[in-house]
């Protein structure tokens, strides 16, 4: 498979989580379990462009495909503007579930670039965060929307730094 642009190649077991062969084998410990359920959405990563629960897929399912990681999203030093936004708009505390909840929300744009705040909630439902009450993750979500969100096409600008609608 293909992880972040990188060639990667193993003999697995035919039961290996997709997020334990991130994790173990390819070194992205950005990608994080907080279930190993398909509850918490913290491992999500993107195959072929859309987000899935990796603890929720075999690695052998993923042969062949295009894996993104968190890892992956910053292109030639700048962040991605959804990682930008997070940033900015302070969405984060500890920043357990921050992983995931990035990756679903470039899904998320990526299907509807300018989401009302009731169908961003709706669109992080599967993301759990026991900090921050989500209303900064919302307004981070509020605030990449309009701008690319590609996980695939590098980084563009913000709408604004701190902006909020
Ligand atoms: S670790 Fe995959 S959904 Fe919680
Ligand atoms: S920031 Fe701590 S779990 Fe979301």
């Amino acid at each position: 498979m293909t992880v972040d642009g990188e060639k990667v190649s193993d003999d697995v077991e035919p039961r290996m989580l997709l997020v334990q062969y991130l994790r173990e084998k390819v070194g992205k410990t950005g990608t994080v379990i907080g279930c190993d359920t398909s509850n918490c959405g913290a491992c999500t990563v993107h195959l072929d462009g859309r987000s899935v629960k990796s603890c929720n897929v075999l690695a052998v399912q993923a042969d062949g495909h295009e894996v993104t990681t968190i890892e992956g999203l910053m292109k030639d030093g700048e962040l991605h503007p959804v990682q930008a936004a997070f940033h900015n708009c302070h969405a984060l505390q500890c920043g357990f579930c921050t992983p995931g909840m990035i990756m679903q929300s470039i899904d998320l744009l990526n299907d509807n670039p300018s989401p009302t705040e009731a169908e961003i909630r709706l669109g992080l439902e599967g993301n759990l965060c026991r900090c921050t009450g989500y209303h900064n993750i919302v307004r981070a979500v509020q605030e990449a929307s309009g701008v690319s969100t590609s996980s695939t096409t590098g980084a563009g600008s913000t709408s604004g730094a701190g902006a909020t609608s």
